[in-house]
């Protein structure tokens, strides 16, 4: 940016820098024309099906099983079995192999996967290369460390696993939300029967591979794809023990209700509305960087995305004008092209409420900022968009749009950035940008959510607990925190 900056009172900036495109090949990927569901180790062939496309085209990719309540119960009844013939009273270090060999054979298979992620699902390879599979063999990495070290992790509690764990994702991160999920339960010794979203289920079959080559013992862990209805049947079975689900509010609401009363374990990790703070002695080239990496990474399809900005006035102008021109040399396009910056909407079904909110946007009276770019004509796509002039009562201020669209807001002291900050439903994820130590930590005292990032955004670990306050949700995933929902503990 700096460099921009100076060329661009002399010389101005060449309109026309072209760029050669880089495509990834899918060569490396087969999908089969139809898939069935994986239960007990085998493949079931599905009753019903429908179709998973690419959304930056359209394509067909492949034909997906709509599981039923039936396939559900098979699937349920199959980690139970494995769950009592062995797997729970395997020692951990013998877990820990599996998860290990799990670990290495993603790592191994990386670029396989990166490339799948990012045609079901749209986004940009270097993020399904750079981002999803190292973070998601990481994280298996990190579980099978502690699969024989529960005693040591909660000693005195004498930690058990629980039983059969039902696992729903969403399709934002879809193989790096299985890992998430199905780590630390297969770490605490319990069985899975997870359902992967219904736009983006490829990886996840494609995972029931590794687990053949991990040599997994059949029905550990079983996967079984749908929409809604398919997670429905799953929460509702009398014979799971715990669901973890990470989706929308809504559904997030909904699966409470079902389940209270009913003495099963559950954690939710749902929506998010963040604030992303940037205070007047913030360096704000880097700034910049992470405003943009912040909302933009992943087409904005992050729950802990940093949607509202906050800037103090006094910076106001000068950082909107850095911001608008660093928008300018995003690329938008084929997510795979390992040029692509911003690749396509996941659905027509999020498109459609991305431009719902904007159009809210521009009615309730903001300023809208998008820069010059062309969009492919063919799939799903949305270019990224900045909203100035935002009032904290606006739909684009106030509800998660999930798309790559930044509200930009003011104030002026520390005590209205916290106040501002914590308007909202939401209390995932918040960033704070200041060159002084104390402010930050005073700062993240008082901001109610989960991960308060500091002169940084959407940093992951998995030796990191990530999750909510209010609505986003409640149960920790990472860390040791992460294995919590997935034990019982002797009182
Ligand atoms: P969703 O919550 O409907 O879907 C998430 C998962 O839940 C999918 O696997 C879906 O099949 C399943 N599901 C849907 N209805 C269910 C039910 N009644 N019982 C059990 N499982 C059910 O989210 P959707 O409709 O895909 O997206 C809507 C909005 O939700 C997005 O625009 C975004 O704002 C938010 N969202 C937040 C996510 C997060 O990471 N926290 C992820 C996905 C969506
Ligand atoms: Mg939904």
């Amino acid at each position: 940016m700096a460099e921009l900056d100076r060329q661009g009172g002399e010389i101005g900036i060449p309109g026309d820098w072209t760029y050669a495109s880089a495509p990834e090949s899918r060569d490396i990927v087969q999908i089969a024309e139809r898939y069935g569901h994986f239960v007990g180790g085998e493949w079931h062939e599905a009753a019903e099906t429908y179709e998973t496309i690419a959304p930056r085209d359209e394509e067909v990719l492949a034909g997906v099983g709509q599981g039923t309540p039936a396939d559900v119960d098979r699937a349920v009844g199959a980690a139970r079995a494995a769950y009592a013939d062995g797997w729970s009273s395997l020692p951990g270090s013998e877990r820990a192999k599996y998860l290990f060999r799990i670990a290495r054979l993603l790592q191994e298979r990386s670029r396989e996967f990166a490339v799948l992620e990012s045609l079901n699902g749209g986004k940009p390879i270097k993020e399904s290369r750079d981002v999803d599979l190292p973070l998601a063999a990481a994280h298996f990495f990190y579980y099978a460390g502690w699969a024989d070290k529960l005693e040591y992790a909660f000693p005195n509690r004498r930690p058990r696993s629980i039983g059969v764990a039902g696992q729903i994702i969403p399709w934002n991160f879809p193989l790096l939300m299985l890992a998430w999920k199905v780590a630390p339960a297969l770490a605490c010794g319990n069985t899975v029967v997870l359902k992967p979203a219904e736009t983006t289920p490829l990886t996840a079959l494609l995972f029931c591979d590794v687990l053949r080559q991990a040599e997994l013992p059949a029905g550990v862990v079983n996967i079984v794809t749908g929409d809604g209805r398919t997670g429905a049947a799953l929460v509702e079975h009398d014979d799971v023990d715990k669901i973890a689900f990470t989706g929308s509010t809504e559904v997030g609401k909904e699966i409470q209700r079902r389940l209270a009363g009913t003495g099963k374990h559950l954690t939710l990790e749902l929506g998010g509305k963040a604030a992303n703070i940037v205070f007047d002695d913030a360096a704000l080239d880097q700034a910049v960087e992470g405003i943009v990496n912040g909302i933009y990474f992943n087409q904005g399809h992050v729950c802990c995305a940093g949607s509202r900005l906050f800037v103090q006035e006094s910076i106001y102008e000068p950082l909107v004008a850095k911001l608008e021109r660093r928008l300018e040399t995003l690329r938008v396009g084929d997510p795979l092209d390992k040029n692509s910056d911003v690749g396509a909407i996941n659905s027509a079904a999020q498109l459609e409420k991305i431009r719902e909110l904007v159009a809210s946007g521009e009615e309730e009276g903001a300023a809208i900022y998008q820069p010059p770019c062309v969009l492919p004509e063919k799939g799903y796509w949305f270019a990224p968009t900045v909203f100035t002039n935002v009032a904290q009562s606006y739909r684009i201020a106030q509800e998660e749009i999930f798309g790559p669209v930044l509200s930009v807001l003011t104030f002026r002291t520390p005590d209205e950035a916290v106040e501002k900050a914590n308007n909202t439903p939401y209390g995932l994820s918040a960033g704070v940008w200041t060159e002084k130590g104390s402010r930050i930590l005073w700062m993240a005292q008082r901001l109610r959510a989960g991960v308060v990032w500091a002169n940084t955004f959407n940093r992951f670990d998995p030796s990191s607990p990530f999750g909510g306050y209010k609505e986003s949700g409640f149960g920790r995933e990472g860390g040791l925190h992460g294995l919590e929902p997935y034990l019982e503990f002797e009182q």
